[in-house]
């Protein structure tokens, strides 16, 4: 907790053991994977910042317009006395076009893995809002652990910038199943999503000219030498992103360069020449898509706002 700079900051994640749990497990099994939630440490933190500023990443910019547009409609779905959650909310830099046009409660709840991210964005957003009550978590959102407990009812909980997209459809479903409980009564659930398009614009927006993205992925392999001493060269490791037509989503890899092998929480890991570590799926849908597997989860459609070109949309989600 940080009392002094009159914000709260509570940890409920219990790292580093974490880290080399998930390793060792997705280093152990064929075909290779890391989660994607390994990629948010401070330094993984500030290259997605970079990696948002890409002129290839439209998905922030995008988000960003509409909110900029639409914030003061979509913070009248908050019943009174609401509390404005936020999962994976990283800067929280977007979320100002919410809190601008706050007036259904007084507290602000962002929940993220990142501590530096939040530690910066709770200062931040302070300075901006002097009276609005900060509780920033530090929490895996997927974890049974319950934001819940931080944050009273009824909620407006915002999951935006697509993040959905990096949950496989079933645990999406899950997941957004667990939000409509968790906002009742009256509640809603505010989703970014990122639309289906022209697919060289989504293998661009995985893959930029400055190679940020590619330096993001890497980072995961620098993350594991630095906390759990492992010995990957990062030259012989590269970037690959494909779309995956069938399941509708894009895939980035660690492709290694060369047959090695490498140490790592204390294990011996083989890698085959071109074998892959798979590091991250970004489903994208259509609007229908999206629509349909909010109904699985119980969830109702209540608006989507889009931008001009349909690249992004903004789901309103209420419990049925
Ligand atoms: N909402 C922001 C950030 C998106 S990046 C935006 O739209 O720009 C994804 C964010 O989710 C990161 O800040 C990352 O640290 C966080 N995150 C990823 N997996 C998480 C998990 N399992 N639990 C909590 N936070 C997570
Ligand atoms: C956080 N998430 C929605 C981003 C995405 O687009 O899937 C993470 C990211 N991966 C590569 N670039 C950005």
């Amino acid at each position: 907790m940080s009392g002094r700079e009159s914000f709260w900051l509570v940890n409920l994640h219990p790292e580093p053991l974490d880290v080399r749990g998930e390793v060792a497990a997705g280093l152990a099994a064929t075909p290779k994977h890391l989660a994607p939630k390994l990629f948010y440490d401070a330094a993984g933190s500030r290259l997605f910042d970079r990696i948002t500023r890409q002129p290839e990443y439209y998905l922030t910019r995008t988000e960003t317009d509409i909110l900029r547009r639409f914030g003061a409609e979509m913070v009248r779905l908050a019943p009174r006395g609401a509390v404005l959650v936020e999962l994976g909310s990283g800067t929280s830099r977007k979320t100002c076009w919410l809190l601008d046009h706050w007036t259904a409660g007084d507290l602000y709840v962002p929940v993220d893995i990142s501590a530096d991210a939040l530690r910066i964005a709770a200062r931040r957003l302070k300075r901006r809002y002097p009276h609005l009550g900060i509780r920033a978590l530090v929490a895996d959102y997927t974890a049974p652990v319950a934001w819940e407990n931080y944050a009273p009812s009824p909620r407006l909980v915002a999951f935006l910038g697509s993040t959905i997209g990096n949950f496989e459809p079933e645990a999406a479903v899950r997941f957004l199943a667990r939000l409509g409980a968790a906002v009742r009564p009256g509640g809603a659930v505010l989703v970014g999503v990122d639309l289906k398009k022209d697919v060289d614009a989504l293998l661009r927006a995985y893959n930029d000219a400055a190679g940020v993205t590619a330096r993001f992925n890497l980072n995961l392999l620098a993350r594991c030498n630095r906390e759990l001493g492992a010995d990957f060269d990062l030259g012989a490791f590269g970037h690959a992103v494909r779309w995956n037509a069938a399941a509708g989503r894009i895939e980035m890899h660690l492709v290694s360069l060369r047959a090695q092998d490498v140490r790592v929480a204390g294990r011996c890991v083989h890698f085959a020449a071109g074998e892959t570590i798979h590091t991250e799926n970004s489903y994208k849908f259509t609007p229908e898509e999206f629509e349909r597997l909010a109904a699985a989860a119980g969830l109702a459609t209540r608006h989507i706002w889009f931008d001009a070109d349909r690249r992004f949309g903004v789901y309103a989600l209420v419990p049925r």
